[in-house]
């Protein structure tokens, strides 16, 4: 196994992705009844942003680094101008965990920002297949945190936590497309098996946008047979059919919050301008099935 997230950590689609995760979980915890999350690719947690792969890649600059830099020029210029709400919020925990955990040149992985905002009655499994991935994610996890690092195929841990004692949770699938075709075929199979255990849960399943064309037969085909309300959400930096390699980045999303259609369609044209992309780029939310409210 080659893929290294450390040299994508703090991308434009780990932002895309990271700022859907927070939000996703902010609009569940509307209710005070506990949570379950389940990250089933959950990386190292945290990532070094000025040495090593992210160094050498500088990925990050052009992402993470550019919307809390845009965040905080905004917040300083004039503190109503923040751009949409769910970017202020996730340059809040990004910011805050990298203080709390003297961390300020390194970028949080999923696990570790789901971490942060889980309460005393939600409950997180993050699961990792490579050992030293592993390791590391569980060392940053560490003891008191509220999401368990779980050594483990994340396929199989999906099937058999579900459903969970809680009834209510939010489920990341996040594989690294090492393999597309079978990243592609495996993800679309595991909403439709999460969902036959686990009726009412939100997945959130993440995909890269390469050529528009096969993103809408994959979704096209995703939704055949879905009896939930599904959407996918969609950022891309250069145009779908470009041939520059990762040029969007794209969430699939079911049993949505309440609103989640019309909020993504505010934060995503403005992390598209945090981004400096909006020339290049665009957004698109697009209802896959079933009433999307
Ligand atoms: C895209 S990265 C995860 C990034 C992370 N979710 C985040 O947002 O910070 C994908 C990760 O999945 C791991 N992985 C690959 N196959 C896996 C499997 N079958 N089960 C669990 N983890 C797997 C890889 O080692 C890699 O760390």
């Amino acid at each position: 196994m080659k893929y290294r997230h450390a040299f994508h950590a703090g991308n434009f689609a780990d932002v895309h992705k990271h700022v859907a995760l927070l939000a996703l979980l902010r609009a569940m915890q509307r209710k005070d009844k506990g949570l379950f999350f389940l990250d089933t690719h959950a990386g190292r947690g945290r990532y070094a942003l000025g040495s090593g792969d992210a160094r050498t890649s500088g990925e990050a600059q052009h992402g993470a680094l550019a919307v809390l830099a845009a965040q905080r020029t905004a917040r300083n210029a004039d503190p109503t101008v923040a751009g949409a709400p769910e970017l202020a919020d996730y340059a809040g925990v990004v910011e805050a965990w990298r203080r709390r955990a003297d961390a300020r040149h390194d970028y949080p992985g999923s696990a570790v920002l789901a971490a942060e905002l889980l309460r005393p009655q939600d409950r997180g499994i993050a699961v990792e297949t490579q050992p030293a991935e592993f390791e590391a994610l569980r060392r940053t996890l560490g003891r008191v945190a509220r999401v368990t690092a779980e050594h483990g195929d994340g396929w199989l841990r999906l099937r058999a936590l579900l459903p969970p004692a809680e009834r209510r949770g939010l489920l990341l699938i996040d594989p690294p497309y090492e393999d597309t075709k079978g990243d592609f075929r495996a993800g679309a199979g595991a909403v439709h098996e999460a969902l036959a255990r686990f009726a009412t849960g939100v997945i959130a399943l993440w995909y890269p946008v390469k050529d528009a064309r096969d993103t809408d037969l994959w979704l096209a085909a995703l939704a055949r047979g879905l009896h939930r309300p599904a959407l996918a959400a969609e950022l891309w930096i250069h145009p779908p059919d470009s041939r520059a390699g990762l040029n969007g980045s794209g969430l699939v999303v079911v049993n949505p919050p309440y609103q989640w259609a019309e909020r993504c369609a505010a934060w995503q044209p403005a992390l598209l301008r945090a981004l400096g992309a909006e020339s290049s780029g665009g957004t698109r939310v697009v209802s896959l099935a079933g009433e999307n409210r």
